[in-house]
């Protein structure tokens, strides 16, 4: 267990000393030189001041490729920041909390609001009405975290100058006609989370100086036509997280200078053509988090100088000709975490100042590169897989790198990863091969037991020519891996890969079961020991491997559940579909991984409990021995155990937090698929054969004739030996049968094999 933890931990070292090395200097064939009057080729661009041509999957790798180092200029997507900016614009007085207050410059005499400068704070003062006789030449007024349900006109002493009304979380229910027409210089309106479930018409005719209108966390379903009559000179309109189902035609009509128009987090689900087209000042439109099925041209219309669209989390599904129209000033377009599959060639036309594009999360199968020629001033782009970005050679920024297994270049991009798939693919073979060989040969008492070992290893042992298989192909797409991508995750090679691994891993799991309850059975059930025939043995295992290469079988069969990319998920063939976790038949890939792997590691693990409660509880006769004997049993249990644990917990619960929405680092995502799954199959024939009591004396035994020098001699294990090499039981049985007895009193006596057998 300690070799084992210290060998991932230098691995881990080995991958952060390798990483650094990775990004050396470009080679000759990464880069190439040619002159500036010349071009770069498709998918290298220019350096700023040398005539270098570095390769797009260089650019923005934090590593400078160019002497001046302006492949790594203009990294940072701005575009990508404006949104967040936009949400959480500060208010004039956000930082309030931090500001002492100054000295009251207006005449406010009242102990109610307090007085800062030209502004009054009365914010959560349990007011019910707002406050009267205020000094006309307050600038701001605050009165959030008050009750005060309906607010009219005269409500309001006329407040000349004030700039600035704060209403949030006000308790308002309802807003009067004309209600802000005293205030005639009101620049920022805050009306967010109050209980509005409408705003009537002509709410604010007579404000025709307003500029921010927030009226976001509202209960507003509806909005009649003449909600925002009067509101010339608005340029920020905030309705994020109501429950507006419709828009109505031309509620925007009056909005003639509106800048920005946030409408996040509704329930909309189409829009009335046109509805925008009064909006000719719009930069920014944020229709995020609603339910759109579709949106096009003829809702777009009118948008001339609109440059940023959020679309993120709705329920697009295709992107039709002209999908945005006329869209000419659009510079940020960001379709997150919708449901596009397909997207038409012309879906992007006339969007030519396109700057940066956002597909990521979505279920694009099948693009064409073509749908990217129109938009040639693409600088950034979003995929959710990096295979994309050999369709958009254009685009100088493309992400994602790599799936934290394959890059651009390579299969396995990460070095360790590659030399560990050796490793393991060696090991495993090794090791099992010797396993099969060695009980082969080698005559043995339980031969139950061991024929249940046997298929073991043979299961096992595929999982070493699954490795070799990724391994080889690994080594064949050395450096160009992006040109063979797609062929090769469609191959018949891969999905062989992948039924090798699907089903080495299940038969594995399924034998250690079935090997458990057979353990299980001769030590928590004694008396039923007879039933151990040959016969029922190989009816279980016949049943393993049936079950296993159905399992393995099924996704292959060309079935439409499965699509086409079930095993050629990923590079390395395997369906954990980590990072995709509802692309097609995830259903049964959680079932195999979580619902049959975590029954049986849940079963194993229960059965080892029970195993070493009835065996310490019955053993009252042995008294000197049995202290060392206990520990050495829990020892091999916990072992046999813990080693499931490690390989087969981290991949449920990674399974199952990537079900549940969250993200999976892609590098701990690759050591999962390539390192913890196989291996347990490189391990197993340790725990299984190497370790135990039987092999040591079989090798010893081996070692003290060929000592002998081959005269015939045949050495006895000593005692000692075999204090030395694990567990002393197997010497007490030579002198007195230990007599086991169950917890419910059922005694029988167990041969020396049965003990071995676990040992
Ligand atoms: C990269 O190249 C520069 C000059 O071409 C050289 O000075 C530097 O040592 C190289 N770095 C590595 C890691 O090879
Ligand atoms: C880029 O190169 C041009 C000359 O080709 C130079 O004038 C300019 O200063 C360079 N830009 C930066 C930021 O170094
Ligand atoms: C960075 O962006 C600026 C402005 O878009 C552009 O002028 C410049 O050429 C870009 N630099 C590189 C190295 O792409
Ligand atoms: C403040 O109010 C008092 C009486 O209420 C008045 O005498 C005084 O002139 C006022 N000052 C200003 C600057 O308005
Ligand atoms: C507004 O004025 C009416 C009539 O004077 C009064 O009943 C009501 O409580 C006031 N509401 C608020 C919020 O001040
Ligand atoms: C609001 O005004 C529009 C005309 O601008 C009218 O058609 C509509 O019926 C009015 N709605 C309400 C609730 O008064
Ligand atoms: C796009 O809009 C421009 C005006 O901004 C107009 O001249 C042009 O015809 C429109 N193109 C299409 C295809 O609608």
């Amino acid at each position: 267990m300690i070799i084992l933890h210290i060998v991932l931990l230098s691995f881990f070292i080995l991958d952060k000393v390798s990483m650094s090395h990775r990004r050396g200097n470009a080679t000759s064939t990464e880069l190439e030189r040619t002159k500036r009057s010349f071009y770069c080729h498709p998918g290298y661009f220019v350096c700023n001041s040398t005539n270098i041509c570095v390769e797009q999957r260089f650019i923005c790798d934090e590593y400078q490729d160019c002497e001046d180092g302006s492949d790594e200029w203009n990294c940072t997507d701005l575009n990508k920041d404006k949104y967040y900016n936009m949400l959480f614009q500060k208010r004039p007085d956000e930082d309030r909390d931090k500001m002492t207050f100054k000295d009251c410059k207006i005449n406010y005499t009242a102990t109610i609001c307090q007085c800062s400068g030209k502004s009054l704070f009365c914010e959560n003062r349990m007011l019910k009405i707002v406050p009267v006789n205020l000094p006309r030449n307050t600038k701001e007024l605050d009165l959030s975290g008050n009750d005060l349900k309906v607010v009219n006109h005269f409500n309001f002493t006329s407040l000349n100058l004030l700039e600035i009304l704060i209403f949030n979380n006000a308790g308002v229910s309802e807003l009067g006609k004309k209600v802000f027409h005293k205030f005639l210089s009101l620049r920022y309106l805050y009306l967010n989370g109050n209980q509005l479930h409408t705003i009537q018409n002509g709410t604010f005719l007579g404000s025709s100086t307003l500029r921010f209108l927030y009226l976001s966390y509202n209960p507003i379903q509806r909005l009649p036509v003449g909600s925002f009559l009067g509101l010339g000179n608005l340029e920020v309109l905030f309705l994020r997280h109501c429950l507006l189902t419709t828009i109505p035609q031309n509620i925007f009509k009056p909005l003639k200078n509106l800048k920005s128009l946030c409408l996040d987090e509704n329930k909309i689900e189409s829009f009335p053509n046109g509805v925008f087209s009064y909006l000719t000042k719009l930069e920014t439109l944020s229709l995020s988090r609603n339910n759109l099925k579709s949106i096009d041209a003829k809702v777009l219309e009118g948008l001339w100088k609109l440059n940023t669209l959020y679309l993120t989390s709705n329920s697009l599904t295709e992107l039709k000709p002209q999908n945005f129209g006329n869209l000419t000033s659009l510079l940020t377009l960001d379709l997150q975490d919708n449901e596009i599959h397909t997207i038409d060639v012309k879906a992007f036309e006339l969007l030519g100042k396109l700057n940066s594009l956002n597909l990521k999360d979505n279920t694009l199968r099948h693009i064409h590169a073509e749908c990217f020629v129109p938009v040639k001033n693409l600088q950034y782009i979003y995929f959710s897989s990096f295979y994309s970005c050999s369709l958009v050679r254009h685009v100088r920024v493309c992400e994602p790198n790599g799936d934290g297994i394959s890059s651009f270049s390579h299969l396995l991009d990460s070095v360790v990863l590659r030399v560990c798939v050796w490793l393991v693919a060696g090991a495993a073979c090794i090791a099992n091969a010797s396993v099969m060989v060695g009980r082969a040969l080698l005559k043995e008492t339980n031969s139950v037991h061991s024929f249940y070992i046997k298929n073991l290893s043979i299961a096992d042992f595929l999982m070493s020519l699954y490795l070799f298989l990724i391994a080889g192909h690994d080594v064949a797409f050395r450096g160009k891996y992006i040109r063979h991508d797609v062929n090769w995750r469609h191959s018949w090679q891969c999905t062989l890969a992948g039924m090798l691994s699907t089903l080495s891993s299940e038969a594995s799991i399924f034998i250690m079961t079935i090997i458990t309850a057979d353990r299980y059975m001769s030590i928590v059930y004694p008396l039923m020991l007879r039933r151990r025939t040959m016969l029922f043995a190989g009816t279980c295992i016949t049943a393993s491997w049936t079950a296993a290469v159905i399992i393995a079988l099924l996704p292959a069969l060309n079935l439409g559940y499965f699509g086409d990319e079930f095993y050629g998920n990923n590079g390395v063939c395997l369906p954990l579909q980590i990072h995709d976790p509802f692309s097609k038949g995830w259903e049964y890939s959680m079932l195999i991984f979580c619902g049959l792997n975590s029954a049986a590691f849940g079963f194993i693990t229960y059965a080892y409990i029970t195993m070493f409660i009835t065996i310490s509880r019955s053993k009252l006769g042995l008294r000197s021995s049995q202290q060392h004997q206990d520990r050495a049993i829990a020892k091999r249990f916990a072992f046999i155990v813990g080693t499931d644990l490690i390989c087969w917990v981290p991949i449920i619960i990674i399974k199952f937090l990537s079900i549940s929405g969250v993200r999976i680092s892609s590098q701990l995502y690759a050591w999962v698929a390539v390192f913890m799954l196989p291996i347990n199959s490189a391990l197993n024939p340790v725990l299984y054969t190497l370790t135990t009591q039987l092999f040591k004396q079989q090798l010893a035994r081996i070692v003290y004739t060929w000592r002998a020098g081959g005269g015939g001699v045949r050495v006895e294990c000593t005692p000692a030996l075999q204090e030395l090499s694990g567990i002393s039981m197997t010497s007490a049985p030579r002198h007195h049968h230990g007599r086991w007895s169950s917890s419910k009193g059922n005694s029988a006596s167990l041969t020396t094999s049965d003990v071995r057998s676990f040992q």
